[in-house]
């Protein structure tokens, strides 16, 4: 009975719903649902069309995103907003986010980053750097920014956003850049930020940078930069805590990851660390740099780092720690394992003569702290060099401990496999054998990885809607 009563509602349902089909098919395309994985869910939508977009590739749409963040603002404390990105290619100069928002790019959208100058604002310099990484002035605000901000989600299936870089490649090699180029994404002084299932492309220089942020989940990000073109680090998580990292694939001409916290003393005075950090299943070509790299800005310090199924095809160095002396700060509690490396130049490299000072003002004193690095379950190949490990005299790197390593040659390796000064550790199964400063155990050990989760693993997605006339 039941059932029979409730296939003749269904058939009801049906007809109802064909007759209203044809009937919206005469006016328009039929509007169309997909589904999304998200921190939060908004109860409000709207498309960039419906604030004068045009997505010709060549008409600015700065102010139709302004807009449309400026309106849906307004609803950030009525269940939130999502702002819709349709197919089409769709320039812009900089523009902010709100909070209790989601910015939503369908497959076929690409956001592309104007190379006008005057549609980037200036911002003043971080207080944990002095001054910017380009010059003495300014920094242009980045491509799609947000500060003191809870609840952020930009995502996409796969959609594009496309920081036009060359412009900006070629005036800082020309040294014609006055103020520091933008990124394409970055969010200050903010809680609650997912960024995934998007493809970036060349940006002017860093593509991802959260600071002073906390509880941020990356996941499915493509990020895609020439390998010769300056600065286009990955993601760059700076002073932020709680960060999960995941199932992402980098190609740059600068490190796919790095971990940072200010420099010197302007990032000893902020005194923000970045912390709880996992980084997994993240696949990275980087010819000339590092697949992750801790600092060189590490003045706030780094501690509990977790890498897992860490994949390089073609880069300078896995794991990579940066410092000098007037960095101050540490780099403490890290632990990888299950790295797959082919084509390295180093295997291993830390680095204490990095240089590169804000200014002459920085505290020769303020030695970094180096210390508890744990790496294990390793196989490279084709390698040129297995470690390099360069501590600071009078302040060396403590507390190293690398398992289970195996490492295979390149035809040129070098002769001397393992360059050690200034480290202590221990080291346990690892070919080729490493310096006396790591000595081999007698007795097998495992190095340390933590058992327990962070917080930000235990974050759940759930699952939101989105709805077009162009899907
Ligand atoms: C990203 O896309 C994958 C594959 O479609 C999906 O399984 C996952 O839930 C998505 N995650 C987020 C955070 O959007
Ligand atoms: C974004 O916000 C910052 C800080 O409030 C502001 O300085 C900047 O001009 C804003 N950018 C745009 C494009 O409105
Ligand atoms: C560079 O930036 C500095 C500091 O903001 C400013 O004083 C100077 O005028 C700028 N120079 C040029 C050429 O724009
Ligand atoms: C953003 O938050 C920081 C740190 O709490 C604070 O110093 C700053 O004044 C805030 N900025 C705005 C625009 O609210
Ligand atoms: C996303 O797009 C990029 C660039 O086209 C492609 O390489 C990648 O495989 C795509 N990812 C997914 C999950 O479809
Ligand atoms: C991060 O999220 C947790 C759990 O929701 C919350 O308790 C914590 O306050 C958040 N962190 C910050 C700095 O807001
Ligand atoms: C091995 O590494 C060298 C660079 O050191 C590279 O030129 C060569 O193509 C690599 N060989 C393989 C088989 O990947
Ligand atoms: C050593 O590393 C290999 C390759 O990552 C792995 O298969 C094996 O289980 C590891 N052994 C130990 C004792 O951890
Ligand atoms: C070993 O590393 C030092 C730097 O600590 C470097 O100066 C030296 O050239 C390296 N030696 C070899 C043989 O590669």
């Amino acid at each position: 009975m039941v059932s029979s009563k409730f296939h003749v509602a269904s058939a009801i349902i049906v007809v109802l719903g064909l007759l209203f089909l044809t009937a919206a098919e005469c006016r328009k395309p039929i509007s169309n649902t997909v589904k999304y994985s998200a921190i939060n869910c908004r109860k409000h939508s709207a498309l960039l069309t419906d604030f004068g977009a045009v997505g010709d590739g060549e008409t600015s749409n700065t102010k139709a995103f302004k807009e449309a963040v400026g309106h849906l603002s307004q609803l950030a404390y009525d269940g939130g907003a999502q702002l819709i990105v349709p197919p089409g290619r769709w320039l812009t100069g900089s523009f902010n986010l709100t909070s209790h928002f989601t910015l939503f790019l369908h497959k076929d959208a690409v956001i592309l980053a104007t190379q006008d100058e005057s549609e980037w604002p200036h911002l003043p310099a971080l207080p944990s750097y002095g001054k910017g990484r380009d010059g003495p002035g300014e920094r242009f605000s980045s491509l799609i920014f947000g500060t003191n901000l809870t609840d952020v989600v930009i995502t996409g299936h796969n959609g594009t956003i496309d920081g036009q870089g060359a412009y900006w490649w070629v005036k800082f090699k020309q040294g014609l850049l006055n103020s520091t180029r933008p990124y394409v994404i970055e969010l200050m002084y903010s809680d609650q930020i997912q960024i995934s299932n998007l493809t970036l492309v060349n940006s002017p220089s860093w593509f991802v940078h959260p600071i002073y942020s906390s509880n941020i989940t990356i996941q499915g990000l493509t990020i895609l930069a020439p390998i010769e073109v300056p600065n286009t680090d990955g993601i760059n998580p700076d002073s932020c805590s709680q960060i999960r990292i995941e199932d992402c694939y980098i190609v740059s001409g600068d490190d796919c990851i790095a971990v940072k916290s200010g420099f010197d003393e302007y990032g000893i005075k902020v005194g923000i660390p970045t912390e709880h950090l996992v980084i997994r299943r993240l696949t990275c070509i980087s010819p000339s740099s590092a697949t992750i790299a801790l600092g060189s800005e590490m003045s706030g310090g780094i501690r509990d780092v977790r890498g897992e199924d860490i994949t390089a095809i073609d880069a300078e160095s896995s794991v990579r720690i940066k410092t000098a002396v007037g960095r101050g700060g540490y780099v403490k509690d890290i632990y990888v394992r299950r790295m797959t490396l082919k084509t390295m130049k180093y295997v291993f490299w830390m680095t204490g003569s990095y240089g590169s000072h804000p200014d002459p003002g920085f505290d020769p004193k303020a030695l970094p702290e180096i210390t508890n690095i744990n790496y294990k379950q390793v196989v490279a190949e084709n390698v040129t060099i297995s470690a390099r490990l360069d501590g600071i005299h009078d302040d060396p790197f403590k507390g190293i401990c690398i398992s289970n390593v195996t490492i295979t040659l390149a035809e040129k390796a070098k002769k001397l496999q393992w360059n050690c000064t200034d480290v202590e550790g221990i080291t346990s199964n690892v070919t080729p054998k490493a310096c006396d400063l790591l000595p081999e155990q007698k007795e097998a050990v495992d190095c340390a990885f933590p058992e327990d989760r962070l917080a930000i693993e235990d974050v759940e997605l759930v699952t939101c809607s989105a709805s077009t006339p162009f899907f």
